[in-house]
């Protein structure tokens, strides 16, 4: 077997794969040149410069793993890799020291002026006034993101006798609590703190989490950091509160375009910048290098490898039986990731009626990566969802049921959260997913994919109609419509499956109408 390194990387990671197989390092190919050869490697291994993109992965006809020596894969196209075959691996965890420590002190960089104090004298200038600090002992340090790097930070940060406070909903309280944290909502950390940094990956949902109006609720003595990915924080927003005084300064190692030599950022002398240094320490790229090293020597040799991110864990008999279940467990995950509200602490899932013949481990592990899948960076899949869940404090429970009244087989999860609990129950019928359960209401919904609406009311006249004429006013199309209710005149549910959104108004005047409880529009 042969395996290509194309980028940088440590030699004690290239020696420890030329113990199970050939290695050719060809660092800088240019694109076109890395498409012509890949045909002739059964593994890939790379940091952060080359792109894997579909066009590599398609000529990679022998390919069987592409290796990622470092956390984040935005440079591989991992749906490509997924769809022919090819395992994505990377090291989620051996650079995390070194991307805390960076963090720390670009911390306090920003604290003492370092890197202007250092200009400046270099530039023959003694001006001690001109660079007056701040101490970091009893300051508050607000965390968001408190996973792997998050919590290293949290740790040092305590070492400096600062207070940590963090924001992270895909944690269990008990966790936080147990390394004197105190979690709060991302408004409120954005209020108490006097520094700020960021540990959460780039997804849909996180880009732009700290924008014009999340800055506008900060103290003027706010210094924030960011080491985790361009993009997290929106750029003009920062620059704009940094340079208007809104906040005292910044320290930033990732953007939103890299290289980032034009970037705005560099514009502000307020801005500290590093160029994306946060894993670049020898401790750390020799460790990301054998980690990855490691798991392509593994799965080369057809075991499995601890950080596969695309990898089903499954026998082939269960398949057979269990797939038209597992797009039923995919759908509760999904469903209960948009709908729960608070910190998750337990996750139950109960098995009813036939089904518990079977080995439902796969069923658990879909239901699980699917509601945590866009948590992590730790790309979470069915090998290793429940062991994530589980390093994150949430306790997970299974039940089984040999009896199932209504149905030839149930699966019920319901997710609790310190706000409360959500249950959505489903199961298969003519070979087709249903959901028949939302919370205490029965029901019989046959997604057809895309957006619906949740509404908890109150069962009365002319309510559905009020609803239906902002959905017709907001031009959203309800291609079908479902309604249970526990009594004549009592509480109710409605799920209205729409082709389009709804925006926040338009959400707002639902919520807005006499008898509606609760609202959530969620995208299946
Ligand atoms: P991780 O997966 O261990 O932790 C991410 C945490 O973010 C999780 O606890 C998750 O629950 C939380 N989270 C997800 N969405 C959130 C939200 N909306 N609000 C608050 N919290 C949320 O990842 P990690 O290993 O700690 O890495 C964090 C980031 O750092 C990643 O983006 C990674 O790519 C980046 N990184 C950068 C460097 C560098 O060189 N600068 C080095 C290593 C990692
Ligand atoms: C990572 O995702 O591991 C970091 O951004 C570091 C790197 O890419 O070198």
């Amino acid at each position: 077997m042969k395996a290509l390194v194309s980028d940088h990387m440590a030699e004690e990671g290239v020696n420890t794969l030329r113990k199970y197989c050939e290695v050719d390092v060809k660092v800088g190919l240019p694109p076109e040149k890395l498409i012509s050869i890949i045909g002739n490697y059964e593994a890939l291994m790379v940091r952060s410069q080359t792109k894997v993109t579909a066009s590599v992965i398609e000529a990679g006809k022998k390919l069987i793993v592409v290796a990622r020596a470092g956390v984040g894969v935005d440079n591989i196209d991992i749906e490509a890799a997924t769809k022919h075959g090819v395992i994505v691996v990377n090291a989620p965890t051996a650079n995390t020291i070194s991307a805390a420590e960076h963090t720390i002190a670009l911390m306090l960089a920003l604290a003492r002026h370092i890197p202007q104090a250092n200009a400046s004298l270099k530039a023959r200038e003694w001006k001690r006034s001109k660079f007056m600090g701040v101490e970091v002992r009893n300051k508050t340090l607000g965390i968001i993101g408190l996973g792997n790097i998050g919590s290293e930070v949290a740790k040092r940060a305590q070492g400096l006798e600062m207070n940590t406070i963090a924001h992270d909903p895909f944690i269990a309280t008990s966790y936080a609590q147990n390394r004197g944290i105190e979690l709060v909502s991302l408004q409120e950390l954005i209020q108490k703190s006097d520094f700020l940094t960021i540990h959460t990956m780039l997804t849909s949902s996180t880009r732009n989490l700290i924008g014009k109006e999340e800055l506008s609720l900060a103290k003027p003595t706010l210094r924030i950091i960011n080491c985790a990915r361009g993009g997290l924080i929106n750029e003009e927003a920062l620059l704009e509160a940094v340079e208007r005084g809104q906040i005292a300064g910044a320290a930033i190692d990732v953007f939103t375009t890299e290289p980032a030599t034009d970037n705005v950022l560099l514009k502000s002398d307020k801005i500290i910048v590093t160029p994306h240094l946060g894993a670049s320490t020898e401790e750390a790229q020799i460790n990301v290098a054998i980690s990855v090293a490691e798991q392509v020597a593994a799965i080369l040799g057809g075991q499995q490898a601890r950080y596969a991110l695309n990898t089903p864990f499954i026998s082939q008999e269960s398949l057979v039986s269990l797939s038209p279940f597992m797009e039923v467990a995919s759908l509760q995950g999904k469903l209960l990731a948009q709908m729960i509200d608070g910190q998750m602490s337990i996750i139950e899932i109960c098995y009813d009626g036939e089904i518990t013949s079977y080995t439902t481990d796969a069923l658990k592990e879909t239901v699980i990566s699917n509601l945590l899948e866009d948590t992590s960076e730790e790309r979470i899949n069915l090998i290793n969802a429940s062991v994530i869940a589980r390093d994150r404090g949430i306790k997970i429970t299974e039940h089984k049921n040999t009896n199932c009244e209504n149905y030839t087989s149930l699966i019920t999860t319901k997710v609790t959260t310190d706000t409360g609990s959500v249950t959505v129950g489903g199961t298969v019928m003519r070979g087709e997913s249903h959901i028949v359960r939302v919370n205490e209401y029965w029901l019989d919904i046959k997604p057809s994919g895309g957006y619906m609406l949740l509404c908890d009311h109150q069962d009365r006249p002319g309510l559905i109609g009020q609803v239906g004429t902002i959905t017709g006013n907001a031009n959203v199309n309800v291609n079908s419509m479902h309604l249970s209710r526990l009594k004549q005149g009592g509480e109710a549910l409605m799920v209205l499956e729409m082709d389009h959104p709804l925006n926040k108004e338009q959400l707002q005047q639902i919520l807005g109408l006499a008898g509606i409880h609760a609202a959530t529009v969620v995208n299946i």
